[in-house]
């Protein structure tokens, strides 16, 4: 048996003694990324140091990475699917490349002083080439390094075709260009026979291998479509899913029976009084439940923690805790039980992630409001459901005809009137053999909301953002505003969330009451004058006390105290004061990018401040 506390310890120790840096894992919301809602890979935060920019910390990083997936969302109840999982992951910045990182998976793998998993009961893929673009080819170099490890001829897959849709194989970019390249990706047998047949393997037989690691050789830049050229700056980028790992090497037959999982199962078990054992259907309804719940507090409890809203990574808190609180009634549960669970993934994760202590009382509260409201109108909202259906049957009993949909009309009003995320309507839907009218369900929505969750859906894409000059702007926009927020309503107004398009930037923060008039138009005018004094805007490394010290915004605990940047805007020797008259502005924790100096950014204009929750406030701005 091993802890998962073990084992991210293990790994850590393992690659610091290969002259890595530990880091901490960074927010699960990202820095003002706009393509994305969550950081999705332990390498997402790493994107500039991809891309070439010097890294505090070195060439050569290791860390444990908080990250959702939430296109994963549907399959979870396997055995093997989670929304939040924790990524163990190594990376060289133009440091070691293939040989290094391929021997050290091995030896870290199957040495008897590591994890010393049978080789008998592991395997590799290799990607195998894209007949589409032949200026990829096959990574016979991998496949070789793998066979001098002693990895079996049979034991190696090339596997083909998979640059674009299924990414089998490949890493990046999300965009139209950037870095990207070949994956080597490792498995273990989970078969009924002790050892795979030598036929087996996971290109041809799936299901009965688990992908635990993924090495991703970043070797080149996508320019175009088909169009790759070498990069200057080859990295490694790879990712062991603890969850899995923990699985394999415990030898349990699924992921909810680690310790990150097993005493939420316990506890639902104990609160509907039923066995996780008892039949399949109430195995996946607790394992949807243990998720879910899990992953809502991971992102509550973030630094960066949001609320559950109808946009963004807050309709993602709320989707996740709606359809807990469903299965968990699924389950029998009539009464609130949500924050119970979530005491229990505080608890598991407190030491490794500290913040949830921190955020410990926003957690509870918000979710506990989450439950309550969504109880309220659950079990109406049901009822109308099965008035649907019903009248489904009988049009058909007395016309012949079968309605096999759901009208959008019909799914807006589950959402608009009883709470009903669609994805839950459509889930209720395929549960009675019916789909949904999405479209029609989009022009009920945008009729009658300003925003869009569609905008939400079309972030999940990951990987490499591009950072153009108007996002760069917002960014810097961003600091301005959340330094001016802090001097006019004081030091409990820190950030919750931010979000920027080309269009706009969006700033969540904490303050209990609507701003008035006059602390907006302030707020405005001190973020003007900052911009017409044209402040320089320049970085340094420092250490966390050094940051702290200089008074550094957005600095939270983290477990490590690595060399990390900040951002001043004005002189980074002077104390940043948001006081327009003085030479600086505003000094934050920040990966950056930002304009050079401040007087190219435009006018600044807020154009709304609204509530997003209890204790949280919105405000929407653009530069002009
Ligand atoms: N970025 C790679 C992955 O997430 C390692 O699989």
């Amino acid at each position: 048996m091993i802890t998962s506390a073990e084992l991210r310890q293990k790994y850590l120790n393992f690659f610091e003694s290969k002259g890595h840096t530990i880091v901490p894992s960074a927010s699960l919301i990202p820095d003002n990324d706009p393509t994305v809602l969550f950081t999705t890979a332990g390498m997402h935060p790493l994107v500039p140091f991809l891309l070439g920019q010097k890294h505090p910390s070195g060439t050569r990083l290791a860390n444990a990475q908080k990250c959702i997936r939430t296109q994963d969302i549907d399959e979870v109840g396997d055995n093997r699917h989670e929304t939040f999982f924790e990524m163990l992951g190594n990376w060289s910045l133009g440091d070691y490349f293939k040989t290094e990182a391929i021997q050290w998976s091995w030896e870290f793998l199957t040495s008897k002083q590591w994890l010393g998993l049978d080789p008998r009961k592991l395997a590799v893929t290799v990607f195998g080439g894209d007949s589409r673009v032949p200026a990829l080819p096959k990574d016979s170099e991998a496949a070789q390094i793998w066979r001098e490890q002693g990895v079996a001829e049979h034991k190696i897959t090339y596997l083909e075709g998979g640059v674009f849709e299924s990414k089998k194989n490949w890493w990046g970019p999300a965009g139209q260009t950037g870095p990207c390249g070949p994956d080597t990706e490792m498995f273990y047998w989970m078969g009924e026979t002790e050892f795979p047949p030598e036929e087996s393997n996971p290109g041809n037989d799936e299901d009965n291998w688990l992908e635990i690691w993924n090495d991703v050789f970043m070797q080149y830049n996508k320019i175009g479509d088909g169009q790759y050229q070498p990069l200057a700056q080859k990295n490694v980028d790879t990712g062991m899913g603890l969850e899995r790992t923990m699985m394999v090497f415990n030898g349990f037959a699924d992921v909810f029976q680690i310790d990150t999982f097993w005493p939420l199962i316990q506890k639902i078990q104990n609160i509907s009084g039923r066995e996780y054992i008892e039949n399949k259907d109430v195995t996946r309804s607790m394992r949807i439940v243990a998720d879910h719940v899990r992953t809502a507090t991971m992102i509550m409890g973030d630094d960066r923690g949001v609320s559950p809203s109808n946009a963004d990574q807050g309709y993602i808190v709320r989707r996740l805790i709606r359809r807990a609180v469903r299965h968990g009634r699924l389950l029998g549960i009539k009464e609130n039980f949500c924050s119970q669970i979530a005491e229990g993934v505080i608890e598991i994760f407190k030491d490794i992630y500290p913040e949830l202590v921190r955020n410990h009382e926003f957690i509870i509260t918000e979710l506990a409001h989450e439950e309550r409201n969504f109880r309220n109108t659950i079990e109406q909202g049901l009822k109308e459901f099965e008035k649907l259906v019903n009248g489904f049957r009988l049009a058909f009993e007395k016309t012949g005809q079968q309605i096999k949909e759901i009208s959008g009309k019909h799914a807006f009003k589950l959402y608009d009137t009883y709470g009903f995320p669609l994805e839950m309507t459509q889930e209720l839907a395929l549960e009675n053999g019916l789909a949904v009218d999405v479209n029609g369900f989009d022009l009920a929505f945008k009729t009658h909301q300003e925003t869009s969750r569609a905008g939400a859906e079309q972030k999940f894409v990951g990987g490499l953002a591009d950072h153009s000059e108007m996002s760069t702007k917002y960014h810097t926009a961003t600091h301005l505003l959340h330094a001016t927020l802090l001097k006019i309503l004081g030091p409990h107004a820190t950030q919750k969330g931010s979000n920027i398009t080309q269009e706009r930037m969006r700033f969540d923060f904490a303050y209990p009451q609507k701003l008035t008039p006059e602390q907006i138009t302030l707020a405005e005018e001190l973020v003007n004058a900052a911009i017409t004094r044209d402040y320089p805007v320049t970085w340094q490394e420092m250490s966390f006390e050094e940051a702290r010290t200089k008074g550094a915004i957005g600095l939270f605990e983290d477990k490590y105290q690595a060399r990390i940047k900040v951002y001043t805007v004005g002189d980074p020797e002077a104390p940043a004061t948001a006081d327009p008259a003085t030479t600086t502005y505003s000094r934050e924790v920040c990966g950056g990018p930002h304009v050079e100096h401040t007087g190219t950014m435009g006018k600044f204009k807020i154009i709304k401040e609204e509530a997003v929750s209890a204790g949280v406030r919105r405000i929407k701005a653009i530069l002009e």
